[in-house]
């Protein structure tokens, strides 16, 4: 059979992720940003996996280099990365990763560089794995590794090896169309071994699947979410006709969620990103739901608001994603404690703002994929003390644990994401 001859050759492919895990080193960008749907599988394993392993590939790369590289050279840099990801994770054979990731160095116009990544490379794959930090070892920075740490004494180590592990997929039946024992049953004709999640419409693929292969997809029966997020749906107040904004909802899972739980709610989104909200608009065509208002504005004022106050606000605030570091292993490497401050800062604006378009008696849903206290409790518990007519509802749940002012799921093998959820009422007559 002859090579598709439009198709990257495997050194193209070794360039394109080094280039991708040069952007997240140096630009701090997302990998899902930087490697846009289509990209070739092997692409998105290298980067991905080189994100996951970053620390230990990091620290066995600078052992083995005489002098660090300069600036306009930190391509190659991230191209000795790639190239120890394969030879320590993948079934790659060693001269195959060796010789293709050598020859990757003339696709990122350094030729001179061949001599120094095979031997970097050769010398790697003749020693054995061995760290010398607890960040190599397991493969976070020391300062995530610390608060996580603080944080979940009783979950340490496990949580570490948690977040270096495959996300599972997790898919939410779309209940507008089908009853939940109803797509189970297409799933098991399809083939597709699953178990129930936590939330009442999740099921839990058994091995993940191109989401285009799901039973029903094109006509909108199934979404993919994980299962914890699904559960934001289950707390807030589904009262018929009710106004809910979803002041955060791009690309629209929670949203449509909610709207699967209740149809009859209005349910408004609101999202900074256009870009994103582009992403919503088709979604909600596919599943075939309609919004009562699809708004582009800043959560932290109301130049958006009509001043009609809604009967429920769902926050699910931009954060650190460190309850999600399986499926953004890139969180690892750009994310700093600076990072985790300026989320928290932001979240204290957007839920100071947002409690003047909840109408008395309303409830107002906080959550987060952070599993870190600066971006949970401790919001929740500055929000508290600054505003008096806010109670705190108690989760009551047979999942996760509870909290001082909410409940969180820990990302657990094969299970769900980190999750924070808090819940607060408004005094009626406030
Ligand atoms: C965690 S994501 C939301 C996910 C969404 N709720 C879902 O379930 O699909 C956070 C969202 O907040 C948006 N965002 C960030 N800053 C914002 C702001 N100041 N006002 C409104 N939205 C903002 C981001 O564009 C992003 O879409």
């Amino acid at each position: 059979m002859c090579p598709d001859a439009g198709a990257p050759g495997p050194a193209e492919l070794r360039a394109r992720a080094a280039r991708a895990v040069d952007a997240v080193r140096r630009r701090g960008l997302a990998l899902d940003e930087v490697l846009g749907t289509g990209t070739p599988p092997l692409v998105r394993e290298l980067a991905f996996g080189t994100c996951r392993r970053y620390f230990s590939l990091r620290g066995a790369v600078d052992a083995r280099l005489s002098h660090p590289l300069r600036d306009r050279d930190q391509d190659v840099y991230a191209l000795l990365l790639v190239g120890l990801y394969q030879l320590r994770h993948l079934r790659v054979p060693d001269h195959a990763a060796v010789s293709e990731t050598v020859a990757a160095t003339r696709v990122l116009g350094k030729p001179w560089a061949r001599g120094l990544v095979n031997g970097v490379l050769r010398r790697a794959a003749e020693a054995p794995a061995s760290t010398s930090s607890e960040e190599e070892r397991w493969d976070h920075p020391a300062w995530l590794l610390d608060a996580t740490r603080a944080a979940w004494p009783d979950r340490c180590p496990e949580l570490f090896e948690t977040n270096n592990g495959r996300a599972p997929m997790a898919l939410r039946v779309n209940r507008a169309k089908h009853g939940v024992p109803a797509y189970r049953a297409l799933l098991d004709a399809a083939g597709f071994a699953h178990r129930p999640g936590v939330a009442p419409a999740s099921l839990v693929l058994e091995t993940p699947v191109p989401a285009a292969r799901l039973p029903g997809y094109d006509a909108g029966s199934v979404a993919v979410q994980d299962e914890a997020a699904q559960v934001a749906a289950t707390l807030l107040p589904q009262t018929p006709g009710a106004r809910v904004l979803d002041a955060c909802a791009a690309p629209g899972g929670k949203a449509f969620g909610l709207l699967e739980a209740a149809p009859s709610l209005a349910v408004t989104a609101l999202d900074a990103s256009e870009d994103r909200l582009t992403r919503l608009r088709s979604e909600a065509d596919r599943l075939g739901h309609r919004l009562a208002d699809v708004l582009a504005g800043d959560a932290t004022d109301t130049a958006w608001w009509d001043g009609t106050p809604y009967d429920a606000v769902l926050v699910d605030a931009p954060c650190s994603g460190t309850g999600t570091l399986r499926r953004h292993p890139d969180i690892k490497v750009s994310r700093t404690p600076d990072h985790v401050r300026n989320a928290a800062d932001r979240q204290r604006a957007m839920l100071a703002n947002l409690w003047g378009v909840l109408s008395s008696g309303g409830t107002l849903l906080y959550c987060t994929c952070s599993v870190l206290p600066e971006e949970n409790d401790a919001v929740m518990e500055d929000f508290l003390a600054v505003t008096p007519d806010a109670a705190s509802v108690p989760l009551d749940a047979p999942w996760g644990r509870s909290t001082d002012h909410g409940r969180i799921l820990l990302p657990s093998p094969g299970g769900p994401d980190g999750f924070y959820f808090a819940r607060v009422a408004k005094a009626p007559g406030a």
